[in-house]
Order: structure tokens, then sequence, then C-alpha cells
């Protein structure tokens, strides 16, 4: 080995959390973390995201609810989760015994519940911070999704800011013609920080059936072949705000992550990767260890947006 290589800081700091390496995982791919204890050291990543919480339990959609496609999946699970309290009896004492960062997704149907998800998760010491899904339909206003108008994720973003003092996360939607504009009003309604991106909105036909593979129809896209988008979009964001972000979509290995960081992002989420090696994670992180100390890189934080243009 060479004697003059380096062990690179893998440190990143999110909003206030510590982070021992910038790899999290992706709500929605990585269970309430216990699921996949058995093939990941969760002590070797940097946090672990929740599936999308909300007041009450739900059952998520009819099956079929995922579907491979060419350089991605569709899924439209429909937000199948355990609810607050069996999260709170359930899940968060197996989490108390992991080392590691436990951020919390959640969701809700109006202003009000949001608050109220933010205000009950704000009372669980073991989470390290929240992170807000404005993906979901308003029905007070007539299935207007929060994440699509700037003037509705301002509300539902200030109702969360006033309901906890932990490090609140935002995850905007790509489904959107200006992301930035999105991402200005949840900064000014008071975010700490920013994930980015959720799915894209796609579907998929049986030809010789004539219908739609997925039960819901349409579904959400995933996967390497949203990479692009993704980083498209973190670059954008990155010079419009102040925040720190974190880059998701696509990221299957530590080349993408990286790749993400450059753009502009602090941390970044891996999902689908981990339906493919469900050790994902934990690889990417300690390849892009590698990689930062076979490029004498000593410290990640440099590469934070360090994207020459
Ligand atoms: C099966 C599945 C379930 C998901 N559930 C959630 C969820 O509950 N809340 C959320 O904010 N995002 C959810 N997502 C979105 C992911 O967290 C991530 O933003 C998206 O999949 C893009 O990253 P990827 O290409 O690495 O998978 C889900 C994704 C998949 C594939």
């Amino acid at each position: 080995m060479d004697s003059t290589a380096i062990t690179p800081d893998m440190t990143v700091n999110l909003a206030g959390i510590p982070l021992r390496n910038p790899v999290m995982t992706a709500s929605g791919t990585f269970g309430y973390g216990e699921e996949f204890a058995e093939y990941v050291d969760l002590e070797s990543i940097g946090a672990m995201v929740t599936k999308g919480l909300s007041l009450k339990a739900r059952a998520g959609n009819p099956t079929p609810r995922i579907v491979e496609t060419p350089g991605g999946m569709l899924n439209a699970i429909g937000l199948q989760n355990v609810g607050i309290d069996a999260f709170i009896a359930k899940k968060i004492p197996f989490l108390r015994t992991v080392d590691t960062p436990v951020i919390a997704n959640f969701f809700g149907a109006t202003i009000d519940e949001y608050a109220e998800m933010a205000r009950r998760l704000d009372q669980i010491p073991e989470l390290a911070g929240l992170e807000v899904n404005i993906s979901c339909p308003n029905v007070k206003q007539g299935g207007i999704v929060f994440g699509t108008d700037p003037a509705c994720a301002f509300d539902v973003i200030s109702a969360c800011r006033k309901a906890t003092g932990k490090p609140l996360i935002v995850k905007l939607s790509p489904n959107v013609t200006d992301v930035v504009v999105m991402a200005k009003a949840c900064q000014d309604a008071g975010a700490d920080a920013l994930s980015l991106i959720n799915t894209l909105t796609g579907m998929a036909i049986d030809l010789n059936r004539r219908r739609p593979i997925l039960a819901n129809i349409t579904g959400g896209f995933s996967g390497p072949a949203i990479k692009p988008i993704a980083l498209r979009m973190v670059w954008q964001v990155a010079r419009a705000v102040k925040l720190p972000i974190i880059g998701i979509g696509g990221i299957m290995n530590a080349t993408d992550a990286l790749e993400f960081m450059l753009a502009g992002a602090t941390a970044v989420q891996v999902g689908t990767a981990s339906f493919i090696n469900p050790g994902a994670a934990q690889q990417i992180a300690a390849d892009m260890e590698a990689w930062l100390s076979a490029h004498a890189v000593a410290d990640i934080k440099s590469l934070i947006g360090a994207l020459e243009t």
C-alpha cells in the first residue's frame, strides 16, 4: 500500500446533524431500518430515513404496485406505513440501539395534519431530524399537490416550522416546471435543508392486455434513468438557495454520489439501488472513501459544489 495514502475526513454537517459520511438511505426504500440490519452495518452509513409516516396507519394501494422498466422502476405503494403510534411503540425501540442519526419522513393530507405530525415527531428524542414529503394532494384545496404550488408549499412548511425545533428537511418533487421556485418558497418558510428529487410521475402499459401494469395506473419513476434530471435540479437549486441539499435520484455507486456532491449536495440518499443490493448504501460510502483516498482528497467537504463550469 502507498505509504502516503490518506484517510480522508468523510464527515459532513447536515443542518446541524453531524454525519459520519454523506450517505443516507432514501425514504421508502429502507423500511424502518431494522429490516436491513442483516444486510448492512447500520453504523457504517451517514443516516437512515424512515418510510413516510402519517397520523394513522395506511394499507397503501392495491397490487401490482411495482414494475421494472429499462433503467429504473415505477412504484405506486400509496404511502403504506404503520402510522406514528406504531412507529413509536414498535420501531423506535430498535432504532434507539443504533448509533446512526434517524430522520423521520412524514406527510399529511391537510396543513393541520402536517403540523400535527411535525409536533408529534418533534417529541421523539431518538429522531435527529424530520424530512417532509410535500408530494401529497391537499384534500382541502381540491387535490392540489403541496409540492407543485409554491404558495401551498410555503404555508405547509411554515406550519411545520412552527411545530418543531428539530432540523426540518423538505423533500422536493421534480414534477414541476421550475424547481428553484419551490426551493425558494421552502427556504422562505424556514426549512433547514432540501432533499431532491422525489420520483417522477410515469406509467407502464401491458400491450396484450391493453391495460396499465400498475393497479394505480400511474406511479413514481426512480432509478438510474432519473439521475441526469436529479443532478440538473440539484445543481440549479444549489446555486439559488443557501440551504444544504441532499441529492437523490438514481445513485447506484460512489461515482454517482460524488457527482451529486460536485453539483452542490452536502449529502446523498440511496433509494432504488437498495432493491438491487440491500448493502448498496454501505458499499457506496466505502467506495467514496476509497476514491478520495486514491485521489488524495483529504476532506469530502471540499467537493461540495466544487463543479467547474
Ligand atoms: C418503493 C419506493 C417507495 C418510496 N416511498 C417514499 C416515501 O414514503 N416518501 C418519500 O418521500 N419518498 C419515497 N420514495 C422516493 C425515494 O425516497 C427517492 O426519492 C426516489 O426513489 C429517487 O431515488 P432513487 O432513484 O435512488 O430511488 C419511494 C421510492 C420507492 C422506489
